[in-house]
């Protein structure tokens, strides 16, 4: 897919995600976020910038690590999320973060500005992740630290077929690399690339919990990266591709709902100091 129109699909895409993303995704993102965090370990009075960051869910973390004497600026692509995030950030009167919209690889962000860098669950939508890991090398002072997370192989991924199924209803591919960071040292091997240095990375299993098919729906359809593709299917395709999932998941089966396995990377590494 072209670079340019990739980017008008997240972008609008997670527009119209945003109200189902946090209900779908909060809780099972969580153990990658963490992982991030602790191998970043902000502390207090750091700047911190958060790339991709979506509604805020690791910059709210981040801000409360680093207190008042510290600042958090988290950016998306998404005009939505930011609002989002900015209107929570103003609901809980926080005044050590704020939000900003850009690109990913083209960061409105100073040289040698930050102490930390982080990208959870960003990477897989960026046309190409090398540059937006050197825009986050550049944003950090010698010595800083990133980190970033994204999905693990397909083949450990129990929901991967969201994918070709919305693929088969539209003409380009929604997300035609998304497990590729995931796969083997990818990720490690994008952070090298970058120009960063103590690049350590681990790989985690996790599990994936919706109470009812209904949820499992959702978080997959309106609260991730096929919600415009989804967004435009009339009533009938609707049924179709929920059926196709419904189908692609049922081994997961549990009682009501559903648990599907799922596996994340996370990576870390310094900017040099020279
Ligand atoms: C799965 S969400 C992750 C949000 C947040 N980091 C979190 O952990 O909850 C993915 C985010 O990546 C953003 N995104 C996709 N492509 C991007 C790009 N090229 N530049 C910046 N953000 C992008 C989306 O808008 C979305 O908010």
């Amino acid at each position: 897919m072209d670079a340019q129109l990739q980017r008008r699909v997240q972008r609008y895409g997670w527009d119209r995600a945003v109200d189902a993303y946090e209900n779908g995704w909060r809780t099972q993102l969580a153990p990658a976020q963490w992982l991030m965090l602790d191998m970043v370990d902000p502390s207090e009075g750091e700047r911190v910038l958060d790339v991709a960051c979506g509604t805020g869910l690791v910059s709210f973390r981040v801000a409360e690590a680093v207190g008042d004497l510290g600042e958090v600026i988290g950016t998306d692509i998404s005009g939505e999320m930011i609002e989002t995030a900015r209107r929570i950030a103003a609901e809980r009167g926080l005044d050590n973060v704020r939000f900003e919209r850009c690109d990913a690889e083209d960061l409105f962000v100073d040289d040698e500005a930050y102490d930390a860098a982080l990208c959870g669950l960003g990477l897989m939508y960026v046309p190409d992740p090398v540059t937006a890991l050197k825009e986050m090398w550049r944003s950090l002072k010698p010595g800083g630290r990133a980190a970033a997370a994204v999905w693990g192989a397909r083949s450990n991924c129990g929901w991967a077929e969201i994918f070709p199924i919305t693929d088969a209803q539209v003409v380009s591919d929604v997300c035609p690399l998304f497990f590729q960071l995931g796969t083997k040292d990818a990720l490690a091997r994008a952070f090298a690339a970058a120009g960063f240095a103590d690049v350590r990375s681990e790989r985690i299993k996790t599990t994936l919990h919706y109470g009812s098919a209904e949820e499992a729906l959702d978080a997959a359809f309106r609260g991730g990266p096929v919600a415009l593709a989804y967004s435009r299917f009339d009533e009938a395709t609707k049924r179709t591709v929920h059926a196709e999932y419904l189908a692609s998941i049922a081994d997961y089966r549990a009682g009501a709902g559903y648990r599907i396995p799922g596996e994340f990377v996370v990576c870390a590494g310094v900017r040099p100091r020279v």
